[in-house]
């Protein structure tokens, strides 16, 4: 009886120490550092004191995400070598002078599921066609993230071909996962299409994610969701094993929970890759000598000069605005610390710049899209699709009835029927870039301005015409507690300045809060 009580006991001793040890990695509450909205700079701190290590906060991202993921479909696939990723970073740091390690070192990152990956992860851009292709090799910003220790920690779910598949699709669909759900209000829209790369921020699925913009898919997630979206000038960062839609358009940016937190990464994956050599060679004399944490001033704001439009559909602050009260308040507060209002400007040659959005860019990314996905699926080591034809053709065979009845693919169809770059892109390309120069960069230079403002990501649809980068940061939250953002934009090379904006902005209101989870 006794002996029998005691094993009884002993096994119940021990089951209670690995729930209370299990619990404590996973719950994260008996942490000696709160994990959760913890930034990287919190992060490098704590990992230094020995208050956490990136083993425990894989487990703990790992089980938030088993947690929230069913609901929220941020995350396509979790990275199976994470946790051992995480024993290598937290080996690395007992044997180096943390001094020496970069500021993402053993900080887990999701990446879009459009950035290739040379791992057990799929890189499928939502698209079911591409699941189980191989890619050659880790995308250029995936190089650098591993070079700086990062932990890849899975692939955050997209827009199915970032949007470029239908018309009739959903923000944050795709054929993998399903619908993406806006963690604030589960109804809400959550835009896209980098839609789980800003929800796992604003969750706390991860420390810190990486999307992709081609017209707006940085920018208008990071809005939806209360969370910061750079989105670099075109060329910054690689797009190399990028999927792509235009060598144009295309660039990969940071999506984060803080400015600060945005930047850091931004530090590590830009600068030159020789496999998206032409656009980051030319785009490399942007970047400053240190980089780019210099810039997170905290009197940021003072002298700017920022620009306000009223009364147009592009970029206006409208009278209708329901958040426009909001907006007023904020510019009171940018006013006061420091920076010139410009209002009431009236943009340049304003029908080219609306002519450029609504019509001529969806003529040449239909053929560049063709082009530069044929060239990318080419260039797969495996895969189940080799061309757009290809998969337009699996879609039609294998996608569920229900799935390709109710959203279809009118926009694959149409970029396939297209032949190359011919006179009528050519008139448009023409068109955009006279609509850029005699428009957007007329209203910047002529009115000297540091930044031109937007409701929401508004302003993302004349960036994406040039290549010009922005950044957007939380700014409040509607009456259905709907997030908003304000959203910065400004010429070729003008992060510095568009990082002292926002960074001024965010310490100023200090406005985003988690979902309510
Ligand atoms: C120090 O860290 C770097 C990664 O930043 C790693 O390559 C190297 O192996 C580490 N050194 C030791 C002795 O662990
Ligand atoms: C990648 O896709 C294949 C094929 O669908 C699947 O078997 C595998 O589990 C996926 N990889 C991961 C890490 O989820
Ligand atoms: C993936 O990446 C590019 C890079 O910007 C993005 O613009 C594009 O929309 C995405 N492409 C696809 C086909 O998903
Ligand atoms: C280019 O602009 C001209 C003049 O505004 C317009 O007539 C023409 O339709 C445009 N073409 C394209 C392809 O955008």
């Amino acid at each position: 009886m006794g002996s029998c009580y005691t094993i009884i006991f002993l096994s119940l001793c021990t089951l209670l120490f690995i729930a209370s040890r299990s619990s404590r990695s996973v719950e994260g509450s008996l942490f000696l550092f709160p994990v959760k909205e913890a930034s990287v700079s919190d992060l490098q701190a704590a990992f230094r004191q020995n208050r956490v290590n990136s083993r425990q906060l894989v487990e703990l991202y790992i089980a938030n995400i088993q947690k929230l993921n069913p609901v929220l479909k941020a995350v396509i696939e979790v990275n199976p070598d994470a946790l051992d990723l995480a024993d290598k970073a937290d080996e690395q740091r007992k044997n180096n002078k943390t001094s020496l390690l970069s500021l993402l070192h053993g900080i887990p990152v999701l990446v879009k599921d459009n950035i290739s990956t040379k791992d057990k992860l799929n890189t499928s851009a939502g698209c079911c066609a591409l699941r189980g292709s191989v890619v050659p090799q880790d995308a250029g910003v995936v190089k650098k993230l591993r070079k700086a220790g990062a932990i890849i920690l899975g692939k955050a779910s997209m827009t199915e071909w970032a949007a470029f598949r239908s018309d009739a699709m959903p923000n944050g669909w795709n054929c993998r996962l399903g619908q993406a759900v806006n963690p604030y209000v589960a109804s809400a829209d959550p835009s896209g299409s980098s839609t789980g790369s800003a929800i796992s921020a604003a969750a706390n699925l991860v420390t810190v994610t990486l999307g992709t913009e081609t017209a707006g898919s940085i920018l208008s997630p990071s809005n939806a969701n209360s969370v910061v979206g750079i989105k670099p000038t075109v060329g910054l960062t690689s797009r190399a094993g990028v999927v792509p839609i235009s060598h144009r358009q295309d660039t990969v940016g940071p999506i984060c929970r803080t400015v600060s937190d945005a930047v850091h990464v931004l530090d590590v994956i830009v600068g030159y890759d020789p496999d998206d050599k032409q656009a980051t060679n030319e785009a490399s004399m942007y970047i400053p000598h240190g980089r780019y944490a210099q810039f997170l001033k905290a009197d940021g704001l003072k002298g700017k000069r920022l620009g306000i439009t009223r009364n147009n559909d592009l970029v206006g602050f409208n009278d209708d605005l329901e958040t426009l009260k909001a907006y007023e308040q904020h510019f009171t507060t940018l006013r006061q610390r420091g920076a010139e209002l410009v209002d009431n400007l009236v943009i340049p040659n304003f029908e080219l710049l609306e002519h450029s959005v609504f019509y001529a860019e969806y003529i040449a990314l239909k053929a560049e899209f063709k082009i530069d996905v044929n060239a990318y699926l080419g260039n797969l080591v495996e895969s189940p699709v080799r061309s757009l034809e290809d998969v337009i053709a699996y879609n039609k065979k294998n996608a569920d009835a229900e799935m390709i009845e109710k959203y279809g693919q009118n926009i694959l169809v149409e970029a396939e029927k297209t032949r190359g770059i011919g006179r009528l892109e050519r008139e448009a390309l023409a068109n955009i870039t006279k609509a850029c120069k005699d428009g957007f960069e007329k209203l910047m230079k002529h009115n000297n301005l540091d930044a031109l403002m937007s409701p929401g990501s508004d302003v993302a649809s004349i960036l994406a015409l040039g290549g010009y980068p922005g950044i957007n940061v939380p700014a409040g939250y509607d009456k259905n507690g709907i997030p908003f953002g304000l959203s910065f934009g400004g010429l070729k090379g003008s992060e510095p300045k568009l990082i002292e904006v926002a960074y001024g902005f965010e310490q100023a209101t200090m406005i985003r809060k988690p979902p309510p989870f």
